[in-house]
C-alpha cells in the first residue's frame, strides 16, 4: 500500500481494520473485559459472580485450579483444591480477575507466528509484562490500586495484532523498516501507512466502549506528552513501563523505543526515580518468573 496522505484514507483504513477486528476472533475480548471491568468496579461482586465468568472458559477454569494447587503443594497445605469456589478464595479476587483478562486476551496472540524476530507470543510476553511493571508502579510508586493499569498493559499493543492479522504484507515492510532504520514501530508505521498501532488500538478500543482511561492510554501510549488531560499518570507510566521492557528482556522483535528524553520527561511528571524504575523493572521480572513457572504463559 502507497503511502497516504489525506486525513480521509487514514481514517478509511482505520475504520476498515476496526472492521476486520469486529468481525474476528479477536473481538471475543470485548464481552470479557466489559464483564471484568463491571466487576472491578461493583464493590458488591461476589465470589459466586467470579466462578461463572470462570466457568465460561474451561482453560481460565484448569488455570485457576493449577494455581491454587501450586500454592497448596509450595505451603503444604493438607488438601487440594478440586472446587472453582475454594481456589477463587484462596488466589483472591484481584489476581482471578487478572487471570481471566490475561487468559482472553491471550487467546487472540494464540496462533504463534513469526516474522524475522517477532512473534505473536514475544509480543503477548511483552504485553504482560508491561501490564504487570504498569501495576507495580501505580501500587509501590504512588500507593494507588491503578485498577485499570493492568488492562491498559495487556491492551496497549492489540494494534500491532490487528496490523499483522489483516495486512500482513505491509506489516512485513514495517519491521523490516523499524529494524534496517533503528526507529520504533510507531514512527516506522507512521512512515509505512500515515498512521501507527497506538491510533489503531484506541480506535479498537473505542469501538468496544471500553473506558476512556484506557482508550487514552492504548491511544497516547506511544506519543504520551501530546496527551494534556487527567490520565497523564497512567500513560506516563504506561509509556517507562514500555520503554524499559522493549529495552531490557521483554522486546518482541521491533527497535525499541529510543526516545530517553521523553522518558525522562514521563519519570519527572510522575515523580518516579529511573533507580526506582529499575528495582521495579527487577521484582517484575521475578513475578514473570513465577507466572512461567506456574504455567501461566
Ligand atoms: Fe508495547
Amino acid at each position: 500500500m502507497a503511502a497516504m496522505n489525506s486525513r480521509q484514507q487514514k481514517d478509511d483504513v482505520i475504520h476498515y481494520l476496526v472492521e476486520q477486528v469486529n468481525a474476528s476472533d479477536i473481538s471475543s475480548i470485548k464481552s470479557i473485559v466489559n464483564t471484568i471491568i463491571r466487576v472491578i468496579n461493583d464493590p458488591r461482586a461476589t465470589v459466586k459472580e467470579l466462578k461463572e465468568i470462570i466457568l465460561l472458559d474451561p482453560p481460565l477454569a484448569a488455570k485457576v485450579l493449577r494455581i491454587a494447587n501450586s500454592a497448596y503443594y509450595s505451603r503444604s497445605f493438607s488438601r487440594n483444591f478440586s472446587e472453582i469456589e475454594q481456589a477463587i478464595i484462596w488466589i483472591g479476587s484481584d489476581i482471578i480477575k487478572e487471570l481471566a483478562l490475561s487468559q482472553k486476551v491471550c487467546e487472540i496472540f494464540d496462533r504463534d507466528e513469526k516474522i524475522g524476530t517477532y512473534s505473536r507470543k514475544s509480543l503477548w510476553t511483552h504485553s504482560i509484562a508491561v501490564a504487570l511493571m504498569t501495576k507495580m508502579i501505580f501500587r509501590k510508586e504512588f500507593g494507588l490500586p491503578g485498577e485499570n493499569a493492568y488492562m491498559a498493559g495487556l491492551l496497549h499493543d492489540i494494534g500491532i495484532i490487528a496490523e499483522d492479522q489483516f495486512f500482513q504484507d505491509d506489516f512485513k515492510q514495517v519491521l523490516r523498516l523499524s529494524k534496517t532504520k533503528k526507529i520504533d514501530m510507531a514512527r516506522a508505521e507512521t512512515e509505512t501507512w500515515d498512521y501507527n498501532h497506538a491510533e489503531l488500538g484506541q480506535a479498537v478500543v473505542d469501538s468496544w466502549n471500553l473506558p476512556e482511561e484506557l482508550s487514552v492510554t492504548v491511544g497516547y501510549h506511544t506519543n504520551p506528552l501530546a496527551y494534556q488531560g487527567k490520565f497523564s499518570k497512567i500513560i506516563c507510566t504506561l509509556y517507562a513501563a514500555d520503554y524499559v521492557c522493549q529495552e531490557k528482556d521483554f522486546n518482541f522483535g521491533a527497535s525499541p523505543i529510543h526516545d530517553s528524553l521523553i522518558l525522562q520527561r514521563c519519570l519527572k511528571q510522575i515523580t518516579v526515580k529511573p533507580h526506582a524504575l529499575d528495582l521495579i523493572f527487577k521484582s517484575m521480572k521475578a513475578e514473570m518468573a513465577k507466572m512461567h513457572d506456574k504455567g501461566l504463559f
